[in-house]
């Protein structure tokens, strides 16, 4: 397994391939980013699904060996379509996010959070691939306002720390929280200073864990080889890439 497209509605998926490319996991990534579409958070099932699809055509040109689906909303919707008209191993994020929490939180009780946009959130499936595990103190919270804020390199600072307050107010005690989108981790120190004592799930972190036990894919040591697609404004996504993945990229 040597080439993995990676898919996302826009550039929020490089957090996922940042993770990636930290384990060199691969020696070819094709990135393919839906940046004339995004944001898919707020759109319904259907139209996620269709998204998801289409994407497939590009990837038609690509001779790739996995498909990763970085975007929690498009992995909350249409991983089973996926699947169902590739010949590849077809990954997303959620899965890989629940075994990396339940890996670590072994009390049924423990208090979980989910945030995420509001079409992962409305999916339901993180919630129920925990109570299918037995967890039952699960809260689920769309939080789409980190997205425009990532967007706008906002990753600290006041409003930041308003929309916090703003989402997670009337929230304590959590042990664990799942940061169900590829903005979040951009974020990740805010959400630690909000909730300093809880194991927080990183999509990225948790995918490349998933790979490993799964595909038993092993750290190279050659730089993955990286390309960049969007359906709009390619060059802003390589301008993002090297912001945030730095040498990585
Ligand atoms: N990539 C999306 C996700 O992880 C966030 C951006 C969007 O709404 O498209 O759910």
């Amino acid at each position: 397994m040597t080439r993995a497209g990676v898919f996302d509605s826009g550039v929020g998926g490089l957090s996922v391939v940042k993770s990636l490319l930290q384990e060199k996991l691969f020696e070819e990534i094709i990135y393919y980013g839906d940046t004339a579409r995004v944001p898919y958070g707020p759109k319904d099932k259907n139209t996620i699904i269709r998204y998801a699809l289409e994407a497939l055509e590009f990837f038609k040109n690509f001779d790739i060996d996995i498909l990763i689906v970085a975007c929690n909303s498009v992995s909350a919707y249409a991983i089973k379509e996926l699947r169902e008209v590739t010949t590849f191993p077809v990954v997303g994020v959620i899965e890989p996010g629940v075994i990396a929490l339940t890996n670590k939180i072994k009390d049924k009780d423990a208090n979980i959070l989910i945030t995420g946009t509001k079409a992962t959130i409305k999916s339901e499936k993180y919630k129920n691939l925990l109570q299918d595990r037995g967890y039952k103190n699960i809260i689920q919270k769309a939080t789409p306002l980190f997205v425009p804020l990532v967007e706008e390199k906002i990753y600290s600072g006041n409003i930041v720390d308003a929309t916090m307050k703003h989402y997670f107010n009337d929230i304590n005690s959590i042990d664990a929280l799942v940061m169900g989108c590829t903005h979040f981790p951009l974020i990740e120190k805010e959400y630690k200073k909000y909730f300093p004592n809880t194991l927080l799930i990183h999509s990225g972190n948790a995918i490349v864990e998933y790979l490993k036990s799964t595909y038993s894919l092993k750290k190279n040591n050659n730089k993955t080889d990286i390309k960049f697609y969007a359906t709009e404004n390619p060059s802003q996504l390589k301008e993002v890439a090297k912001e945030w993945l730095g040498d990585l990229g």
